[in-house]
Parts: C-alpha cells; sequence; structure tokens
C-alpha cells in the first residue's frame, strides 16, 4: 500500500534546456505540418509508434484524469470505410461555401485516409474518472481539451520522428463510433493519418492554395482586458515590437526552411 499523501520525489532543477535541445523543441514546433498527399507507404515501426503513443499519454489533463484512449487503424478495409464516411461529409461541408469559394473548396486535399499507414483515432472516455472530476466541475468540456494536448504531444513528436500527422475532421462523429466500435460515451476527438512523408511543405497548404493566411500576433494580444493597454503601456510596446521581430524571423526561417529540410 501506498502512503497518502506519498513521499515526494527529489525535485528537477529549474534550468532552461541547453540551447540545442531549445532549438530542437521549436523546430518540431515550427516547422511541423498537417500532411494530407505527402504520405510513403514506408513502414511504421513499433517502437516509433511506441514512443509517440507515450508522447501523447504524457500530456496535461484536467484533474489527471487521462481521457484519452488510442484505435490504431491499420487495415484498409476499415480505412476505407472510413474514406466512405471522408466524401459523403466532404460533400455535404463543399456545399456550405459559395460560388469561387465553394470550386476552391474542392481543388482542396484534405485527408490521407487510404494513403497513410496508420490511422490513428484518438478518443476522449468522458467517464474516465467518475462523475466528479478535479479541475472540470465549471468547465465541463476540459476533458476533450485535455484530449487534445495528447494530440498535439503525438503531432510534434512526431515531426521529431520524421512523420507527418494529418487531422481529419470532415466525418460524421457518429458513423466513425460505429465503424470503429467506439462506445457512444467515449468522443471521438482526433482522426489522425500518420506515416513517413516524402517532404514537409514548409508553409500551412491552406496559405499556399490562398484559403487563409497566418494572423498578425501582434493583433490577437491584449492587456489586462479585451482590447486593453495597446500602444499605451511601455511594456505592451514592447512585447509588441519584439513579437513583430519574432514574426519577422519567422517568415526569414521559412523562406530558407526548403533548404534546411533537403539536407536532413
Ligand atoms: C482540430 C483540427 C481539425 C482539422 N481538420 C482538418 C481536416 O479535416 N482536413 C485537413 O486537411 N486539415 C485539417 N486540419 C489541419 C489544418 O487545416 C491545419 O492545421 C492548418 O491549415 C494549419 O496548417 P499546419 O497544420 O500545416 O500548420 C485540422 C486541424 C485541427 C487542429
Amino acid at each position: 500500500m501506498t502512503s497518502f499523501p506519498p513521499a515526494p520525489d527529489a525535485p528537477v532543477k529549474a534550468v532552461p534546456f541547453s540551447a540545442d535541445d531549445q532549438a530542437g523543441l521549436y523546430k518540431a514546433i515550427f516547422n511541423r505540418r498537417d500532411i494530407r498527399g505527402q504520405f510513403l507507404p514506408d513502414p511504421v515501426p513499433a517502437e516509433v509508434l511506441a514512443r509517440l503513443l507515450t508522447a501523447a499519454h504524457f500530456a496535461p489533463s484536467v484533474g489527471f484524469m487521462q481521457p484519452w484512449s488510442f484505435i490504431v487503424v491499420a487495415d484498409p478495409e476499415v480505412k476505407a470505410r472510413v474514406h466512405a464516411d471522408f466524401e459523403a461529409a466532404n460533400q455535404e461541408a463543399a456545399l456550405r461555401f459559395e460560388g469561387e469559394r465553394r470550386e476552391a473548396y474542392r481543388k482542396l486535399r484534405l485527408q490521407g485516409i487510404r494513403e497513410a499507414p496508420i490511422n490513428l483515432c484518438i478518443t476522449c472516455d468522458r467517464d474516465r474518472a467518475g462523475s466528479v472530476v478535479l479541475g472540470r466541475t465549471h468547465m465541463p468540456t476540459m476533458d476533450l481539451y485535455s484530449t487534445v494536448c495528447a494530440v498535439q504531444n503525438l503531432w510534434l513528436a512526431a515531426r521529431a520522428e520524421g512523420l507527418g500527422v494529418g487531422w481529419v475532421s470532415i466525418l460524421h462523429p457518429r458513423r466513425l463510433q460505429d465503424i470503429l466500435a467506439i462506445p457512444r460515451r467515449v468522443v471521438p476527438v482526433a482522426y489522425l493519418c500518420l506515416g513517413y512523408v516524402s517532404h514537409f511543405p514548409s508553409r500551412p497548404e491552406l496559405e499556399s492554395a490562398g484559403w487563409r493566411a497566418r494572423l498578425p500576433l501582434e493583433s490577437l494580444i491584449h492587456f489586462d482586458g479585451w482590447g486593453g493597454g495597446r500602444g499605451e503601456r511601455e511594456e505592451a510596446s514592447a512585447l509588441l515590437a519584439a513579437v513583430r521581430r519574432e514574426m519577422a524571423e519567422r517568415e526569414e526561417a521559412r523562406a530558407t526552411a526548403g533548404s534546411d529540410e533537403a539536407g536532413g
């Protein structure tokens, strides 16, 4: 029996990562992409998939609820059923746009379900920790957000391993539950396509296709309340100037990313 509270483990020193380690983390963040059409058929070794799932499992979760489960899909027949549902949902989605926007939508590639060697459905069991969960009382959707944290951990770890991930949300959730035999109380949060890729695009494909541009970060920052303090305070101006520099650096790095990635 463990005593409660258990004896504390030795704390980890609060020092920053080495410059190389920091660079690796930021590289994964900035070079991660949503992948649709670049999957290679190369199999994903069990050890690699195990590392990605472990990274996902170490995500933060409300009340340490760990509401996620992982359905690994490799059977082409199961993938074909999910793909058929994507086709139906995508037709419906296209009709939500008008005129030229609809035509532009139809030209977008929005999934790699059949080509990716692995599909992965990450679910959220809303009852994983009983009906009362520390931290979820007033914001019941926190378990869903926790599951998204697991998705992002996996997405970044995959990028570091040289694997691409594409998130497919153009699916009917109930149909997906039926195809994958997911109980009704368990929410399919993310359906992911996963595998090695021919290359990583240097910018979001929706941006390259002219669908939507990255917003200027400085326009999204507020001080002490929505819309507050912009340009009126020294620390606000200093932060906004630093953010502009940082974003300019990112744009510059992106321009050279192609040659960097080509060299591995
Ligand atoms: C919750 C979520 C759902 C998404 N669903 C889809 C999808 O159904 N099809 C698709 O092609 N991309 C999907 N994406 C990927 C986004 O289009 C992509 O993240 C965005 O365009 C930015 O590109 P990047 O991820 O390459 O930076 C989704 C992303 C998120 C976070």
